[in-house]
């Protein structure tokens, strides 16, 4: 293993031990850092989406290193989003984010029955949210009925293991019903995805393919991009059908061809050249969905897989990790939206420091595999 990884992760392990201790302090489940502190997410309380990094960075390092802080402070988020299930009115489909990476992870990693109970709940939740027109619905407001979007692919893996655990069918196959209309509606020829596709919520007809967090209808959000590449993966290992690999890799494909020259990723692969734009949190996710995608086809194939998610990660480590005290986060450049929705733009999020060190984690071989069924 390149001694760079090593390093990477013992200064990841060593800013986040602070990181818990800060967070705790400021009684907060970290969205971003700015300056010297934390920032709480954007929107919605702690049933915004992003919730579960938090408490999914400080497990990943609880499995890793054993260590009592990383764990404290985990369960301290956990708390705050076990509530969440009760509010109800705010939460979406992005249930799957969040509580995978909190209650799923303290389950797999302890046993804890309450946190397996809670980690059903939001499955029995995500299952509520599925329109047998063929699509899982992904936010409540009652003019969006028939929006859905690519990011669910990952949310899927929850519905996965929810069959695992209760032996019930049912949760499987809605993530399959929703994956295959995915491959359909979603998916271009060129293995690029949009972001949002609008469905007929009475027929299930796709009537709109808005540009959604991307630059603009028809181009191709780097991040969306990412979530189809890892979601796909995850649809292949969590159902064994080896038809979302071959998915997966024409998402990879399309976008290891996209990736800049300095090994970063912009936010949209077909925003304006002589625009700036620059999202990390892509790049990070990215190379965990290839780091999985490799070990799964194996071979030659599985090398250049391998090959494209060191590069992106080298890149982040080179080039945008901040490791001094003056930011209690580590990747700087993330960007949550091309058009500037005020959840930032080439600032430090904490669901990019998330990924960073889930992909370094697998480099080492201690990933805790919290997208998995099994
Ligand atoms: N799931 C929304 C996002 O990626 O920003």
């Amino acid at each position: 293993m390149e001694k760079w990884i090593d390093e990477a992760f013992e200064r990841a392990a060593e800013k986040f031990a602070r990181g818990a201790k800060l967070a705790a302090r400021q009684g907060i489940i970290p969205y971003k850092s700015e300056g010297g502190h934390y920032v709480p997410s954007p929107f919605d309380g702690n049933s915004w989406w992003t919730g579960g990094f938090w408490p999914g960075i400080m497990w990943q390092l609880y499995h890793a290193t054993g260590g009592k802080v990383y764990m404290d402070e985990a369960l301290r988020a956990e708390e705050m989003l076990a509530h969440e299930l009760m509010t109800f009115d705010l939460l979406n489909h992005d249930v799957g984010f969040m509580y995978l990476l909190s209650t799923g992870a303290h389950y797999r990693l302890t046993g804890d029955k309450t946190a397996h109970t809670n980690t059903m709940h939001a499955a029995t939740l995500l299952a509520g949210r599925f329109n047998p027109a063929g699509f899982i619905r992904a936010w409540p407001q009652r003019e969006r009925a028939g929006y859905a979007i690519i990011d669910c692919m990952m949310n899927l893996s929850l519905l996965y293991w929810a069959s695992e655990q209760s032996g019930d069918p049912r949760f499987a196959k809605i993530a399959r019903i929703h994956a295959d209309t995915a491959i359909r509606e979603f998916l271009r020829e060129d293995g690029s995805s949009c972001h949002i596709v609008i469905f007929d919520p009475e027929t299930g007809e796709a009537l709109e393919r808005p540009g959604g967090q991307g630059y603009c209808a028809g181009s191709s959000w780097s991040r969306g991009q990412a979530w189809a590449l890892y979601g796909f993966t995850l649809s292949g290992i969590n159902s064994g059908d080896s038809k979302y690999i071959d998915v997966a890799r024409r998402c990879a494909r399309y976008f290891i061809a996209h990736i800049r020259e300095d090994g970063l990723t912009d936010s949209d692969f077909c925003q304006p050249k002589d625009e700036e734009r620059i999202d990390n949190i892509a790049g990070a996710c990215a190379a965990c969905g290839l780091l999985d995608l490799a070990d799964v086809v194996g071979g030659e194939e599985g090398e250049e897989y391998r090959a494209a998610a060191l590069r992106l990660l080298r890149a982040l480590y080179d080039l945008c990790a901040d490791w001094s005290e003056n930011t209690p986060g580590i990747l700087q450049k993330c960007t949550a939206s091309y058009h500037d929705d005020g959840a930032g733009r080439h600032v430090n999020i904490l669901y990019g420091d998330y990924f960073f060190v889930e992909a370094l984690c697998k480099l080492r071989g201690t990933d805790a595999r919290l997208w998995m069924a099994r």
